[in-house]
Formats: structure tokens, C-alpha cells, sequence
């Protein structure tokens, strides 16, 4: 699967150590990968477009060929204006599947060039997910194990 530039889309509201993790693992596979920021009003997020910029740029910095940018568009149209053919999504546990099925599947209906590509989560992080993180942060919990030092200090900064 080399000489691909593969897109890793998502709120990253805030990016996870699961996040890292699939990174990480997708740089085995493709050459470059644009991690692909959707700004997604729909999930209310905590932090803005430029705090997530700003904290996945600094969670990612140590890997090369790794880009991040953000998008309000259709995540295929997203695609073509990259001349990007693969998506790539993890999958932690089995009740992600049922969503991650319809996106890719509709999305293939829209786009037939665009391929999903499924990683799956490293067990220590199936559990894990950007939601449980900011309640445990909004009340008080200790929250350093599951994300990087840079996104545990925007959060403490946070609440
Ligand atoms: N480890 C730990 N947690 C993980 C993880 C991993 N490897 N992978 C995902 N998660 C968690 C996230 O923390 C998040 O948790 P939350 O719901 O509690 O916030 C959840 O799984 C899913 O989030 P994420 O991976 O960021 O995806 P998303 O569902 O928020 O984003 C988009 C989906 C952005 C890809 C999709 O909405 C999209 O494509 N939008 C653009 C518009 C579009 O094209 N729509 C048509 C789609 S068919």
C-alpha cells in the first residue's frame, strides 16, 4: 500500500492516545498521512477548530510525512481536493461498527474511488473515547493516562 496519501479524518475533540495509536500504525502502511480535522458543529465540541489544530499539530510533530488541516466539507470532497483515495478509521469495540459500516458504505456509494481502510485499536485503548475524557476532566478525575501531556494541560486549562 505504499506511495499512498491516506486521510485520517475526525472531531479529534480532544485527540486520545487511541488516536496516537492508529497514527502511529498507519504510518507503517501509507506515506503520507493528512490527519483531517472536522470542525463538526453537530458534536458541540469543547475546544474550537484552532485549539484542536493546535493540539493535534503538537501531539503529532515527532512523526514525519504527517500533515494536519482542518474541513467543513463533505469528507470525500475533502478527499478529491487532496487527491486522496484512502480514509482511514479505527475501530475499538464492537458497537463502533455498525456506525463505521454506514459511513464507509456511504460513502463509497458517493465516491467508488475512495477506499476505507480499518485499523483496529490497540486493546489497551478499545475502552477509550474523547467524551469519557472531558467528563472525567470536568469533574475532576485524573485523566494524564489517556491523552498526551500537551492536550492534559489544554484540558486542566480548560475546566
Ligand atoms: N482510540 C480511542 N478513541 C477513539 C479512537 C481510537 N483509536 N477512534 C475514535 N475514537 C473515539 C473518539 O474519541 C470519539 O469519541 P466521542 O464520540 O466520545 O467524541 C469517537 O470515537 C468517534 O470520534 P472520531 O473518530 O473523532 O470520529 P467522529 O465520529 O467524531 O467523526 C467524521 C466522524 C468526522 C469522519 C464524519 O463525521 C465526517 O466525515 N464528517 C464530514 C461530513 C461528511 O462527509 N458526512 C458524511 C459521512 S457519510
Amino acid at each position: 500500500m505504499k506511495n499512498h496519501i491516506a486521510v485520517y479524518p475526525g472531531t479529534f475533540d480532544p485527540i486520545t492516545n487511541g488516536h496516537l495509536d492508529i497514527i502511529e500504525r498507519s504510518l507503517k502502511l501509507f506515506d503520507r498521512l493528512i490527519i483531517a480535522i472536522a470542525e463538526n458543529p453537530v458534536k458541540k465540541p469543547l475546544f474550537t477548530v484552532d485549539e484542536r489544530m493546535r493540539m493535534v499539530k503538537e501531539s503529532v510533530k515527532k512523526y514525519k510525512n504527517v500533515t494536519v488541516e482542518s474541513f467543513d466539507c463533505l469528507l470525500i470532497d475533502y478527499l478529491h481536493k487532496r487527491k486522496a483515495h484512502i480514509i482511514v478509521r479505527g475501530l475499538r469495540v464492537i458497537s463502533d461498527f455498525e456506525y463505521e459500516f454506514q459511513m464507509a458504505l456511504t460513502n463509497r456509494k458517493l465516491a467508488p474511488d475512495i477506499e476505507t481502510v480499518f485499523m483496529m485499536t490497540a486493546e489497551g485503548y478499545a475502552y477509550l473515547s474523547s467524551r469519557f475524557i472531558k467528563e472525567i476532566a470536568r469533574l475532576g478525575g485524573r485523566f494524564d493516562c489517556f491523552v498526551p501531556p500537551n492536550v492534559a494541560k489544554m484540558l486542566k486549562e480548560k475546566f
